[in-house]
């Protein structure tokens, strides 16, 4: 053989080689991460089984997704099986079935709310990312219907990944909702249902698993490579808010899955579940997402064009925490306005 040839399959087979060492790490550490153990502070759930809390618990169930994958009867389903490997079976969460038989008040707010199993492991597909803000009451609530949905046949849950998924979630850049989540937040304190940027913000925290955790949209990691990006719900350089400038076209869209334009929407966002959605969440929302547009806080975020929407994690829990907006400070890190800060620390990781 040509020396020239032979020296070029031994470079092809050593950067094969070392292809497949790195692949194996990170399988490696894939398989470590999913088998770690999470401690968080879950609290027991009350219990509750009157009327007005079923009835919640029901719209929450059918409006956030949970019955998008779990099935309206919770009795679980295919949720994606892609012809690129990735398989994803939700599962049965009816009474008596095998998940949640024995499952304790905290084993509730230990999956929901923090993405992990009762024997500490995470949860790998769950969006608990977007549950984790709800309030006592909701997931109360939330957790009342599931315990009184009738048991129904179903198969547990069922996950398969595909190579280059498993491997990029041993190097990190898919994580699991436990890794996401800032477990030493307290829950979200209740604010009062109704059309105001607040309650806006409480339901949007059921759009950051897909639209990210400052809503700025992209690439969602670890999905099929024909999803198409999430689109960005903050203000800002291409952000889609501007195409509904009122609360009556946002829920148009939301309810048929249509653009103003007529054009429709990938299916990848959740219709079934956000066509539920009642008015007051649906304006609120609409509220909130138009909010943020040339804010003070976005003229210094740094690496941002053009806005922020009020911070949806943490700072208003952590109260004093927060120091408040100083307009008139000269333009350090920590004269950034509350919104702003917290964005920062969000998008450098070190929430
Ligand atoms: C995107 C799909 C999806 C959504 C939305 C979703 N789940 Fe799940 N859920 C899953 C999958 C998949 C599992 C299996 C565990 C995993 O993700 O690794 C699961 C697991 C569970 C478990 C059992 C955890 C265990 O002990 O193994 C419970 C309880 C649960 N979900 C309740 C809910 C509730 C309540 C909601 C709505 C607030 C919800 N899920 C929303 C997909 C989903
Ligand atoms: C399962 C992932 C997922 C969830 C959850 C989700 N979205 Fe999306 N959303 C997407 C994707 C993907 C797109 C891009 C669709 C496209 O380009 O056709 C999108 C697009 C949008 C758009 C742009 C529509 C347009 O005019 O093109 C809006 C607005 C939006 N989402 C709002 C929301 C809100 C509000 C929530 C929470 C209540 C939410 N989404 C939850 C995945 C998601």
């Amino acid at each position: 053989m040509n020396t020239w040839v032979r020296r070029g399959a031994i470079g092809v087979l050593s950067l094969l080689a070392l292809a497949t060492l790195v692949v194996g790490i990170a399988l490696q550490r894939g398989e470590r991460k999913l088998a770690r153990r999470i401690d968080v502070p879950a609290q027991p759930v009350a219990f509750y089984d009157d009327r007005a809390a079923l009835e919640r618990g029901a719209y929450l169930f059918r409006s956030r997704g949970c019955a998008d994958c779990h099935g309206s009867d919770g009795a679980g389903r295919v949720v994606v099986q892609d012809a690129n490997g990735l398989f994803v079976r939700a599962p049965n969460i009816t009474r008596g079935a095998r998940t949640v038989a024995g499952y304790g008040a905290a084993d509730w707010d230990r999956a929901i709310r923090h993405g992990v199993k009762p024997d500490g492991r995470p949860l790998l597909i769950m969006p608990s990312e977007d549950y984790n803000r709800l309030t006592d009451a909701d997931l109360g609530a939330l957790v009342a219907h599931v315990r009184h949905l009738p048991s129904a046949p179903g198969a547990a849950a069922e996950l398969r990944l595909p190579l280059p998924v498993k491997a990029l979630y041993g190097f990190g850049v898919v994580r699991d909702a436990a890794e996401k989540i800032d477990h030493t937040l307290a829950p979200a304190q209740p604010v009062a249902e109704g059309v105001t940027v607040a309650h806006g913000r409480y339901v949007a925290n059921s759009c950051v698993g897909c639209h990210g955790p400052e809503l700025l949209g992209g690439k969602i990691p670890g999905a099929p490579p024909d999803w198409p990006a999430a689109a960005r719900l903050a203000p800002g350089e291409g952000s889609v808010m501007p195409r509904y400038p009122t609360a009556d076209a946002f829920a148009a869209m939301l309810k048929t899955g249509k653009r103003p334009d007529g054009s429709a929407v990938s299916p990848v966002m959740p219709f079934a579940s956000l066509r539920e959605m009642n008015d007051v969440d649906v304006r609120a929302l609409h509220l909130y997402l138009s909010s943020g547009a040339g804010t003070q806080a976005s003229s210094r975020a740094p690496g941002k064009s053009g806005g922020t929407l009020p911070a949806l994690t943490g700072a208003a829990e952590h109260g004093a925490a927060a120091p408040p907006p100083r307009p008139e400070a000269k333009p350090s890190a920590d004269a950034l306005p509350a919104a702003a800060a917290t964005a920062f620390v969000l998008a450098s990781g070190k929430s």
